[in-house]
């Protein structure tokens, strides 16, 4: 059926193309969120040198638990966003102390930590943990508003919940992770805001707004 070619052919590209980035290296949770959180606001060229110095300075969550703040903050250095990291560091705190330095594992836990959201806790959820939970950020609106069709006006609250219906059908049950970040590699190559290049995507049959001729009406934002 259609839906199983779409993740085909969506994760047969991811397998063949998939960018070799450090945080693709294992599943650790700790690698997945720190990953995450720098690339929130930061491309990621930019994120990898940053992403290899915290790593080799804070190896672990409880590390990062008892750092030195300045330590922190030197580290961040040039990300901005500084709650972002002052944010992470209460989030180990509460794994190491509220949960005695285990991961909780469903998106709906991990929300519960500093700093996650809705995202970020689908992001780890699916990617460390194998849950079938939708990620969604301003890439992922873009993409499934295209393929689908997705009429829902991106700048309204209650439309991420009618993208989080269709993700939950679409995303693989056997690799919601690499489903998810296929996804995010698709909309940055081939199904970019800005001059896609969807002709030569490998998904392009399954893009409708592209068949119908109207990729550019997606996503769907009130005129200002
Ligand atoms: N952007 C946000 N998360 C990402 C990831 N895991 N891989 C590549 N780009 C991303």
């Amino acid at each position: 059926e259609k839906i199983v070619a779409f993740r085909q052919a969506l994760l047969d590209w991811y397998d063949r193309e998939k960018r070799d980035l450090p945080w693709r290296k294992d599943k650790e949770p700790y690698h997945i969120w720190v990953s995450e959180i720098m690339l929130q606001q930061t491309q990621v060229n930019t994120v990898i040198p940053y992403y290899q110095r915290f790593m080799a300075a804070f190896p672990t969550v409880a590390d990062l638990a008892a750092a030195p703040e300045a330590k922190l903050l030197q580290l961040w250095a040039g990300l901005g966003y500084y709650s972002r990291a002052r944010n992470m560091q209460k989030a180990a705190q509460q794994i190491m102390i509220d949960y005695q330095g285990k991961w909780p594992q469903t998106a709906k836990e991990l929300t519960k930590l500093a700093g996650i959201g809705p995202y970020t806790a689908g992001a780890i959820a699916s990617i460390a943990f194998n849950q079938p939970e939708p990620a969604i950020d301003g890439n992922a609106f873009r993409v499934f508003s295209r393929l689908f069709e997705i009429e829902a006006d991106i700048t309204k609250p209650q439309s991420r919940k009618i993208f989080y219906d269709v993700i939950k059908e679409v995303i693989s049950p056997e690799r919601p992770g690499d489903f998810n970040q296929a996804i995010m590699d698709l909309g940055s190559s081939y199904m970019t805001a800005k001059n896609p290049d969807t002709a030569n995507s490998p998904v392009r049959d399954f893009n409708q707004a592209y068949l119908d001729g109207k990729e550019m009406a997606y996503p769907v934002r009130t005129k200002k």
